[in-house]
């Protein structure tokens, strides 16, 4: 297994270009089983997960191929309905093939994702709302069997604003009969990106982006040209990359609108941050005051950059709060931060972190994909060598990682 040697210690400075989004990459690429027509995506990344949602996709019998950082999608006639353990544990977001599928085929069975390092990260909320939509469920065996006479529009109100459960009933939704609204929709920019992506095919979706979405149901979806925006949490991991290693970046096409929270705590410590439409200049120009972070769903302080403010508050003197609010096991970075030097405490659903002067370089494991960013960017920071081992959790969210560290400055490679 990979693992990545970084000698720490170096301030970053440069240029780096934000590759496109995972997170809105998957449920698009997942979007095009709506229709039998060619689509083509543009600034697709190049990661592990993308690769496995292509292999599914052509495993269902959607043609699809990746050239360079654009996938393109050819006429298909036939899918199967069946989603197979070893695709779906690999990747979580595979659960997002039920909403195409129970729209086109009326029948899908998914197994079910199990747990994952960062909680059980159930689809109840998924479920319950296919159930509205006049779907029948049944789980048996480890798998969940979903089944409908056509699905009928119908108002959903999710107890919880679910990323991948929105995805998932607006992929249902548009080619239901009549409306559909979700009350309490998660407004993440993803879910904006998705719904472009589906009006561009001939959706009628209104109201992306705020809590009440509401979909009116279409005949049939037409093929479509799309390009996806850039991943916020990747931009989020170099503007704090910039601060703990008290360099400079500058992030091109990256959307300060999509990370303003992260903006706003870099800035009330002492960063100094510049923003245009698609560019972002960090700066570190004197020592850090340590900020509390309370993770919330969007707007608010995004979960996936908990782990790495983790990191930067680790080096930050004084005494600062990280809560965690959105997943019920998400510090397991805590732990390999403490291997380096930090002084954390865990209580519950905070981490209690006391900055320290440096953090000393030592072998490390990623636990989860953000978990592995934070142990990238503190190892950044600490004094002599560092290995961080189980780096493919890293190659599902990172395009070029160590590339992109080392044009930075960074002395960073990769042991294969
Ligand atoms: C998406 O996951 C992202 N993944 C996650 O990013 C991100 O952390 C998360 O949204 C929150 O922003 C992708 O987009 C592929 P949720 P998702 O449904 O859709 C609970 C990364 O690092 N819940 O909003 O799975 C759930 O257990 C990944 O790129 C239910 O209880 O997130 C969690 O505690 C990690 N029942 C909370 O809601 C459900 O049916 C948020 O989950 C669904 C979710």
């Amino acid at each position: 297994m990979d693992k990545i040697i970084i000698n720490g210690g170096k301030k970053l400075s440069g240029i780096v270009r934000i590759s496109g989004s995972k997170n809105s990459a998957l449920p698009i690429l997942f979007a095009s089983l709506l229709t039998d027509e060619p689509v083509i995506i543009k600034n697709v990344p190049s990661l592990a997960d993308i690769n496995t949602t292509i292999a599914f996709l052509n495993f269902i019998g959607k043609p699809a191929v990746k050239i360079g950082n654009t996938v393109k999608i050819d006429k298909s006639e036939k899918y199967k309905h069946i989603a197979p353990y070893d695709l779906v544990r690999k990747m979580r977001a595979s659960v997002l093939i039920m909403g195409p599928l129970l729209a086109r085929l009326r029948k899908v069975s998914v197994s079910l994702p199990g747990g994952c390092a960062i909680g059980a990260r159930p689809i109840d909320i998924h479920l319950d709302a296919f159930k509205k939509l006049g779907a029948d469920i049944e789980v048996k065996k480890g798998f969940v069997h979903t089944s409908s006479k056509g699905l009928i529009g119908n108002t959903i109100k999710f107890r919880f604003p679910s990323v991948g459960a929105t995805e998932n009933i607006l992929l249902a939704s548009v080619l239901a009969k009549g409306k559909t609204k979700i009350l309490n929709a998660a407004k993440e920019p993803e879910i904006e990106d998705l719904t472009n992506f589906l009006n561009a095919m001939g959706a009628k979706v209104n109201g992306a982006g705020t809590s009440i979405i509401v979909i009116d149901g279409v005949e049939k979806l037409h093929g479509a040209a799309y390009e996806v925006i850039s991943d916020r949490i990747e931009a989020a991991t170099y503007l704090i990359a910039a601060a703990i290693t008290k360099g400079e970046i500058v992030l091109e096409n990256a959307n300060p609108t999509h990370i303003k929270a992260v903006i706003d705590k870099l800035k009330k410590s002492g960063m100094m941050i510049e923003t245009s439409s698609a560019a972002i200049k960090a700066k570190w120009t004197k020592p850090l005051k340590p900020q509390n972070i309370s993770t919330a769903v969007y707007p608010g302080y995004p979960t996936d950059v908990q782990a790495q403010w983790m990191a930067l508050m680790a080096l930050t003197k004084g005494k600062s709060e990280i809560k965690e609010t959105v997943f019920e096991n998400r510090f397991m970075h805590a732990a390999e931060l403490l291997r380096l030097g930090a002084n954390l405490k865990i209580e519950g659903q905070s981490v209690f972190a006391t900055g320290v002067e440096s953090l000393s370089g030592a072998p490390v494991m990623a636990s989860d994909l953000r978990a592995g960013a934070a142990l990238v960017l503190a190892c950044l920071a600490a004094k002599g060598k560092s290995v961080i081992s189980r780096v493919y959790h890293l190659d599902r969210g990172y395009e070029f990682l160590e590339k992109k560290f080392k044009k930075l400055g960074a002395d960073i490679k990769r042991q294969r």
